[in-house]
């Protein structure tokens, strides 16, 4: 009798330890193939076209850090420090994000704030700029490149460069996903452009309208009833 529950408790002691050291079995995930319902943003409904698809703002991106980071391989020699992209908040954000996983050279990002528009359609004429950390320092000794969703009246890109030559920067370029040349009111030369685009009001990938559609994944003209009468 005893020998036998000597046995038993043998036997449990090592089954738990069997069981401790036995390798797990992955747990088999299910998957679960049922498609999940297609969400129709209303946001959508607000567009009266797609001006940039996804993918065509995905391909031009690509080629401007391309052709960005060429520039770049051959001026960065002539400085010591990596060329510094600062970029324009809050529109620019997304074309920042995306551009700057484009550029094959070591550099650095800082970004700025400035505003004109508030929740109008027209600028105020008013660029007011937020820079909290940036110093002399900063942009002595490198280029400057400033990365904007769109320059309209050209008057934030000019109030920028004229804030970055106070601070004593010398080679400061200007990238922009968009421009609007028929509404240019000061005169800015800029080195890269993602596309030219007539005098429409375009949201979407940083652009917004009243802070709303700055997360579309494309770029859209919105529907003039939905502004004209504010
Ligand atoms: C928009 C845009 C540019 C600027 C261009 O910014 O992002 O920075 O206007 O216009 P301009 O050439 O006429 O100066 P906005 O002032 O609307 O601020 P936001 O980026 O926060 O939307």
């Amino acid at each position: 009798m005893q020998s036998s529950r000597r046995f038993s408790c043998t036997f449990l002691l090592f089954l738990v330890i069997g069981c401790a050291s036995t390798p797990r079995v992955p747990v088999q995930h299910v998957v679960d193939t049922t498609p999940a319902p297609r969400l129709q943003h209303v946001w959508h409904e607000h567009m009266q076209e797609v001006l940039f698809t996804q993918q065509q703002l995905a391909k031009r991106v690509r080629e401007m850090g391309q052709e960005i980071s060429q520039d770049l391989a051959v001026s960065s020699a002539k400085f010591s420090k990596p060329p510094l992209f600062l970029s324009v908040l809050t529109g620019s954000f997304m074309f920042t994000a995306d551009l700057l996983r484009e550029i094959q050279v070591p550099h650095e990002v800082k970004f700025i704030r400035a505003s004109s528009y508030g929740s109008q359609t027209q600028s105020s004429g008013q660029v007011s700029l937020s820079v909290p950390h940036l110093t002399a320092q900063d942009v002595l000794g490198r280029t400057v490149i400033i990365v904007e969703d769109i320059v309209d009246t050209g008057r934030t890109i000019h109030r920028i460069q004229a804030f970055l030559r106070g601070l004593g920067a010398t080679n400061v370029q200007v990238c922009t996903l968009l421009s609007k040349p028929s509404r240019r009111v000061v005169d800015v030369a800029m080195d890269y452009v993602g596309f030219e685009v007539e005098d429409q009001f375009v949201v979407g990938y940083g652009l917004d309208f009243d802070k709303r559609y700055r997360s579309l994944k494309y770029i859209g003209v919105l529907k003039p009833q939905l502004y004209v009468d504010r």
